[in-house]
């Protein structure tokens, strides 16, 4: 035992697998049992052996090999294992062999078993009824790295190779895998469906789906089958996924210059599915509310996340699966990219979405978490499986998706595409590292892209540029920004783009040291007093700190209605987070927020109400006697573009108004403004009696539930005990999360408590969960007691994976005193586990954020002057 522990402790506490042998090939054989939630599994490898060595090494997990099916064939000669060891811990699998393995390529045949989980993760099962009846259906989740437990595999995305699918199942089942049927053959009660093999991909993107489907279908201009299954009986709920999908191939033909290159491509709705959506080769899954579109009870916004979820997952048919990272550092490659292309589909479809001015919100997010000092840069080493769920967060995909903008808008849009496309020709097929693609795009430009890009993606956070100005000349300096409000280290290459008082004078450099002088005096004329914008419209990914001067000339030239929407998002933005950092008063970010009274487009005013939500928050802990004059101010300031769009949805309106809308009501109703609240409750009450009832559109449900369920309490418990029963009573997952989203906005720490015991029941799927947890602040330390003590269930449910990390950043980071983030750290410090830590640390560095600001804001002299003068003032 001793010996063989010395044997195999080469192959363990590695972070890849030996190259010593290479999979070409996999036939895979897959019976699940979906009644006994067991399967059963063959397959055979070709491998081929590139250097001298007795063992193979391969990974596997949870799973049961059949040790004496166990063969490698070479040369027609048939080799067992003298030993054969599965390593839980490192998930492999370590096969001996009496003698070294003859160079070239062999067959590795074994057969295994393994369960049908209900962790939605590996082959898992998901839940439906049907005519009354519950029954399970069979899915794959495999990536990042689960393929391991479905089959013994190289599950690495570098080892790519062909596979030869054949399912076994009941003959009344729709079975689905990457490529199209070759074969169907009855036998019995069952069925073998054989698959035509795929052309070479890595195994975190092959896929398998069982169950009993209805889809509707339609056909690219190149005949390729494109399809949506849905439940039974709900086909026409894909169909306006079905159409986005046709287009946006399309689209990226023409875009990557390399047609979509599978024969077929299936969408699949899952009923229970942990990530939004899985790019799987041939055979995209997605959560119910991302690919279903309901015309009577889905929102506009549950419109636009369709189509936007739909563009991303078919980027990654290029970007990602033709052409695949290398290893997981360069995730952001697949997942930034499949980001910022998802909105090249997005705008060419719905042109008056205007969605690149709501790509702002991806850059936000980005900068918001990469403002902690417990960030990463963007290019991550990864050294164990159990790292890489925590990076599909807003770094790889929102700062990835921002900096490549940033890029693009700094080398042109022709150029870039182009380069795109040489790139996807040139890696068609293999793997690639960040470095390749730059190379290529410098190759394109001529520019110095890879020093560029590097301090983009190999440094984290990212910086603020202080702009001063002097006489006639602008002086700029950057230093790394972070929401503690400390100097950071770090210099960045910035593309720096500026205007002078109107959008036709604009100038451009790179900052590359750590201060410049630009000398501005062509633009400035006699006058000197126009306003300035730096990082026009907002396409580079930093933030902008201006001197009093150049601020209180841009709140003037907002007032005036000169910017652009993109620089009127920035300016708000940079001014928040630099608030935040107590960089600036929190008197003087309520007097820019009040700049924006007229405003009217969407994404500004949409992130002004969310701004103002944070502000109400930290208000109530920092200074409770002011809350009530700062909600009315906050009234105030969204009643001119309420009154505009009112309640009834306007024939013809745009997506715009739509959605703004039920935002603007939303944040009325959290505000109690009582007119909302008593509108709400009369809508509230038709719409109980008769579901289809006019006056509740979709677009105005959120709002709605918000204000009957805010002021619910145990002893007037009706608007929760009813918007609970229309939980119950509808079958549309989209209005089911927007129920439990709303809920969590009641003010009764009791009704909270019970909720919060409602998310974890039965009723509620374990992927929905995650909706209810934002509550409102006046339960937030019950929210956290709940946690605490159902901790241990709570891990045991979600296990590893992204879904449990929610419930501490959604659970803690609202919190606000330092006290309280020692109490949060003393309590995870035994419960430690490498797939939290990250989150744990960002979410207690929130806190002292919080804590932080709260201070400053107690310190600020003329705050409750500033707040009745703006509560008051008359317009
Ligand atoms: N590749 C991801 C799915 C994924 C996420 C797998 C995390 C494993 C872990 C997929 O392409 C994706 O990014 N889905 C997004 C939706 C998208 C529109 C941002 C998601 O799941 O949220
Ligand atoms: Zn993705």
């Amino acid at each position: 035992m001793a010996e063989q522990k010395q044997k195999y402790s080469q192959f363990k506490g590695q972070s890849r697998l030996p190259k010593v042998a290479i999979p070409k090939r996999y036939d895979l054989k897959l019976k699940p049992d979906l009644i006994a939630c067991k399967f059963a599994g063959a397959v055979k490898i070709s491998v081929d052996v590139v250097a001298d060595t007795k063992f193979l090494v391969l990974n596997a997990a949870e799973l049961s090999i059949n040790p004496k099916s166990v063969t490698f064939t070479s040369n027609n000669k048939v080799m067992e294992p003298v030993d054969l060891e599965l390593c839980e811990g490192d998930e492999i699998v370590v096969m001996e062999f009496k003698e070294s393995l003859p160079i070239g390529v062999g067959l590795l045949s074994m057969e295994f078993e393994g369960t049908l989980n209900d962790r939605m993760k590996g082959f898992y099962r998901s839940s439906y009824e049907h005519n009354g009846e519950k029954k399970n259906m069979a899915v794959t989740q495999f990536e990042p790295a689960d393929a391991r437990r479905c089959f013994p595999c190289w599950d690495e995305p570098a080892c790519k190779a062909t596979f030869k699918i054949t399912l076994e199942v009941p003959s009344e089942l729709v079975a689905l895998s990457n490529m199209p049927v070759i074969e169907e053959k009855l036998n019995g009660n069952l069925k073998t469906v054989y698959y035509q093999e795929s052309p070479i991909m890595s195994t975190y993107l092959v896929a398998v789906v069982v169950g009993l489907f209805d889809y509707v279908e339609d056909h690219t201009p190149d005949g390729i089958a494109v399809r949506v299954y849905c439940q039974v009986g709900k086909a026409s709920q894909g169909k306006f996924a079905l159409d986005v999908a046709v287009k946006t191939l399309g689209l990226y033909k023409e875009y990557f210059e390399v047609p979509y290159s599978l024969p077929k491509l299936d969408q699949v709705a899952i009923p229970d599915f942990a990530a939004g959506a899985m790019e799987n080769y041939g055979l995209v899954t997605y959560r119910e509310t991302a690919l279903l579109y309901d015309d009577k009870h889905s929102a506009a916004a549950n419109k636009q996340r369709v189509a936007t979820v739909v563009a991303h997952e078919l980027a990654h048919q290029w970007f990602g699966n033709l052409v695949t990272m290398e290893w997981w550092t360069h995730l952001w490659l697949n997942e930034g990219f499949a980001t910022w292309v998802s909105y090249l589909s997005a705008d060419s479809l719905f042109p008056d979405w205007k969605i690149w001015t709501q790509f702002l919100d991806e850059s936000t997010e980005g900068l918001r978490l990469d403002g902690l000092a417990e960030s990463h840069p963007i290019e991550v080493d990864i050294n164990h499986a159990g790292e890489i769920d925590e990076i599909f967060d807003a770094i790889s995909y929102r700062k990835g998706a921002a900096v490549i903008r940033m890029l693009q808008s700094y080398l042109g849009p022709e150029c870039f595409q182009r380069a795109l496309a040489s790139y996807i020709k040139k890696y068609a097929c293999l793997n690639a590292k960040t470095e390749d693609l730059w190379s290529v795009l410098e190759e394109e430009s001529g520019e110095p892209v890879n020093k560029l890009m590097n301090t983009w993606t190999k440094q984290q956070g990212y910086p603020v540029v202080s702009v001063k100005v002097k006489d006639q000349t602008l002086e700029f300096e950057q230093s790394r920004f972070l929401l503690s409000g400390s100097h950071g280290e770090g210099q960045w290459i910035v593309p720096i783009t500026l205007c002078c008082g109107s959008y036709d004078a604009r100038k451009s450099f790179l900052l590359q040291t750590k201060n410049e002088t630009v000398d501005v005096k062509e633009f400035l004329g006699n006058s000197g007093h126009s306003w300035i914008k730096v990082n026009v419209d907002q396409t580079g990914f930093f933030r902008v700190k201006y001197d009093e001067d150049l601020s209180a000339r841009l709140r003037d030239a907002i007032e005036k209605k000169c910017l652009s929407t993109s620089d009127k998002y920035g300016i708000l933005e940079d001014y928040y987070s630099l608030s935040t950092a107590c960089q600036q008063s929190l008197t003087s970010l309520l007097a820019l927020m009040s700049a924006y009274r007229e405003e009217l487009d969407y994404t500004v005013l949409s992130n002004l109400i969310s701004i103002a939500s944070k502000v109400a928050r930290i208000v109530a802990d920092a200074a409770p006697e002011l809350l009530s004059d700062i909600k009315l101010f906050f009234i105030n300031l969204f009643q001119n573009s309420a009154e505009r769009l009112g309640w009834e949805p306007k024939q013809g309106e745009s997506h715009l108004d739509a959605m703004l809308r039920g935002e603007l009501l939303t944040a009325l109703a959290s505000f109690e403004h009582d007119l909302t609240l008593n509108e709400a409750s009369r809508r509230f009450n038709i719409f109980l009696d008769d579901r289809n009832a006019p006056v509740l559109p979709p677009d105005l449900r959120r709002a709605v539930y918000v204000a009957v369920v805010l002021n619910a309490s145990k002893s007037n418990r009706s608007g929760y005990d009813s918007l609970l029963r229309v939980y119950r009573e509808t079958d549309l997952s989209q209005e089911k999360t927007r129920i439990l989203g709303s809920v969590a906005s009641c003010k009764d720490p009791q009704i909270i408590h019970e909720f919060l015991n409602f998310l974890l029941s039965s009723e509620v799927r374990s992927q929905d969960a995650v909706f209810g947890l934002s509550v409102s602040r006046e339960a937030r330390e019950t929210a956290w007691s709940w946690l605490k003590d159902n901790w241990d269930h709570i891990t045991k449910t979600y296990g590893a994976g992204f879904l449990v990390t929610r419930f501490i950043s959604a659970i803690v980071s609202p919190f606000s005193s330092n006290e309280k983030a020692e109490e949060v750290e003393q309590f995870f410090s035994s419960r430690m586990k490498p797939y939290i830590a990250r989150t744990l640390k960002q979410s207690i560095e929130r806190v002292h954020i919080n804590a932080a600001w709260v201070k400053s804001i107690q310190s600020e002299k003329h705050l409750a002057d500033a707040v009745k003068e703006l509560a008051y003032r008359k317009y």
